[in-house]
């Protein structure tokens, strides 16, 4: 072995040990500029390649050569480690606690009118209803005259109307019209439905007041049906809505579509009936109106009214929503403020 070659063999075990006590990047560089630089220990070595004899020169090359190769392949190893190694000391982000639970996603939730109807629609479900949908623009036929409205009726004017540039086609002002759809489905069979939607009327925006809102109208038809079965109906609804010991009062009232006619107020939900500014002083809020259908409604609808009877009632959700979590304004609903609707669950 000549001198170099021995020579070679010592500057391997020497950079590789020292190698392995380099521990940052500063003593990494002079580790490089020590062993691998142009005025390195290795290219220093190779520059007394030529006092080796010829017959060896050409092995020796190949081995410090290799030297070389072997020595750049361990810098980068030692640097990666270096590094990863800082990274652990310094960084809280490498140290990830694999166990705790994952970061929710913000994902969104009913509207408060959907979750009203559908609570509302859970509630008359367990009272034997089924729940359908009706169109929001309809005919005046259905949504006036068949409820016993005729063209010129005084009536009407209870309804604000938004007429569509198609004669005698209109916005529904109310889910009443609904009452015809279901009934002409079913008759001359016992009918027992509900259907919430948008019914638009042409009015000014106010407090309690929108041109357009939700209504869900209820309608049962068949033999032998009363008042007192209305009454025992809406009264479970709001014991189930507003919570147990909801008290109901009837008051007489007027509708086309309906005889005799009421609209039903329930006790205040924030005094309980004491009085305060909510109920006005009353003790009472209105809720929904309703009545037994009316005799031609019946009939327009295919059955026979000496033979079948019937009650109807129509409500706001948005207004019940108002009632039961004392919201002062409708306007919040139909706003797109996500934080009014971010207070609902
Ligand atoms: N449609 C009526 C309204 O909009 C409410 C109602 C429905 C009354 C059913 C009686 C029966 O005010």
């Amino acid at each position: 072995m000549s001198d170099l070659e021995q020579e070679l063999s010592a500057l391997r075990t020497a950079a590789e040990q020292s190698l392995q006590s380099a521990d940052s990047a500063d003593a990494l560089k002079e580790w490089h500029r020590t062993y691998l630089s142009r005025t390195g220990a290795l290219t220093t070595a190779l520059r007394r390649l030529k006092e080796v004899p010829a017959d060896r020169r050409a092995e020796v090359g190949r081995v410090a050569n290799e030297l070389k190769t072997i020595l750049e392949t361990a810098l980068h190893a030692r640097e990666t480690a270096v590094e990863q190694e800082a990274d652990r000391a310094g960084s809280v982000d490498v140290n990830v606690d694999v166990t705790l639970p994952g970061r929710p996603l913000p994902i969104g939730h009913l509207h408060p009118s959907t979750a009203a109807i559908q609570e509302i629609y859970r509630i008359f479900h367990g009272l034997g209803f089924s729940a359908y949908e009706a169109p929001e623009v309809e005919t005046d036929r259905i949504n006036f005259e068949l409820l016993n409205m005729p063209a010129g009726h005084p009536a009407r004017d209870m309804w604000d109307t938004f007429y569509t540039t198609t004669p005698g086609l209109v916005l529904r002002t109310h889910t009443s019209s609904f009452q015809m759809h279901a009934m002409w489905q079913t008759a001359p069979a016992p009918v027992r439905v509900v259907s919430a939607g948008k019914c638009f009327r042409y009015e000014e925006v106010t407090a309690r007041s929108e041109f357009m809102f939700h209504q869900l109208e209820g309608v049962a038809v068949g033999p032998g049906i009363t008042f007192a079965d209305l009454k025992s109906v809406l009264l479970e609804f709001a014991n189930q809505f507003f919570g147990p010991g909801q008290k109901m009062r009837f008051r007489k009232s007027y509708f086309p579509f309906t005889e005799p006619s009421v609209e039903v107020d329930v006790a205040c939900t924030l005094c309980k009936g004491a009085g305060c500014h909510l109920c006005k002083q009353t003790g009472w809020l209105e809720v929904l109106g309703a009545g037994m259908v009316h005799p031609t409604v019946l009939k327009n609808g295919g059955y026979d009214p000496t033979k079948v009877s019937g009650f109807a009632f129509g409500m706001g959700p948005e207004r019940l929503t108002m009632l039961k979590y004392q919201i002062d304004d409708i306007r919040y609903f139909f706003s797109n403020d996500v934080r009014f609707a971010e207070r609902f669950p």
